[in-house]
């Protein structure tokens, strides 16, 4: 069955989604905390990243990926969520959040243990890159074919985790940073300190690009979309710790009047 299939099976309402027998409540549509009756996971996206989402897999019919990384899982919903669609061997994830000890994401885990491993871990950093590489090696087999990264949406954050990760990824598989232009949204046009700490994840978007324009041979090539950048890895293998300026060749001659 192919990937696109299962975003056809979505039933979406207008604050929670139905999935294969999974009920998921969308936090970011949600207007009421009223209980419901049946077990539940959060969500955190709506249906146009999802959609867009569909558009990708439905250019890569033959990509089933194995071996999948999420960083930034929230309490756990959108492992379900991911698990459901793409049915890989493993699932590794991590949050900074405590364990939610949420029995449902618990029962379910343990329902798809036969077809699928997932390993969640929480109260961890994505820029820890001791436990990066250790769940790279004990938890994917020191292989990773897919990536979603959806936690701290800031450049350094995001870059350090995309260093450590991307050489443990063979050629053609897919790493992807969602939400990497919020700098450049209309809701995101006012002055937040908090969103002003570090440089715009839309810098790494750049930088990716100029390493792929590079010709480095590390990322084959980068797809941008509005909600998500997705970087395929290329074939040139990484021994030791990968520096993506290292990837990056530029010309010494930049008047600096242009320069960022
Ligand atoms: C947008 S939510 C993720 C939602 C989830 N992927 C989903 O689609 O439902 C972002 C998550 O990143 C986590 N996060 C924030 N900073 C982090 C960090 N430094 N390391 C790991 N996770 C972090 C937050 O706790 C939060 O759960």
């Amino acid at each position: 069955m192919s990937i696109v299939d299962a975003f056809d099976r979505m039933q979406w309402g207008t604050e929670d989604l139905h999935f294969d027998g999974l009920h998921f409540l969308l936090e970011q549509c949600r207007t009421t905390n009223a209980a419901t009756d049946s077990p539940t996971f959060t969500l955190h996206k709506k249906r146009d990243i999802v959609d867009e989402y569909r558009k990708f897999f439905a250019l890569r019919p033959d990509f089933h990926p194995e071996h999948m990384l999420e960083v930034g899982i929230f309490k756990g919903g959108s492992l379900a969520f991911w698990r459901e669609i793409l049915k890989p061997k493993r699932i590794a994830a991590l949050d900074i959040l405590p364990d939610p000890r949420d029995s449902n994401l618990a029962a379910y885990t343990k329902s798809v243990e036969k077809e699928t491993i997932i390993t969640a871990h929480w109260s961890s950093d994505q820029t820890d890159t001791s436990l990066l590489r250790r769940i790279a090696k004990e938890d994917l087999n020191g292989r990773i074919d897919f990536v979603i990264d959806d936690a701290t949406h800031e450049y350094h954050a995001t870059k350090v985790t995309f260093q450590t990760i991307f050489p443990f990824m063979p050629p053609g598989s897919i790493y992807i940073i969602e939400d990497w232009a919020w700098n450049h949204w209309k809701r995101y046009q006012v002055r937040n300190s908090e969103r002003m700490k570090d440089r715009s994840p839309s810098e790494l978007a750049f930088e990716l690009a100029e390493s792929t324009g590079s010709a480095s041979g590390v990322i084959d090539h980068i797809e941008i979309y509005n909600v998500f950048i997705a970087i395929v890895r290329g074939r040139k293998p990484v021994t030791g710790d990968f520096d993506l300026e290292e990837s990056i060749i530029r010309r010494p001659f930049y008047p600096y009047k242009w320069a960022r």
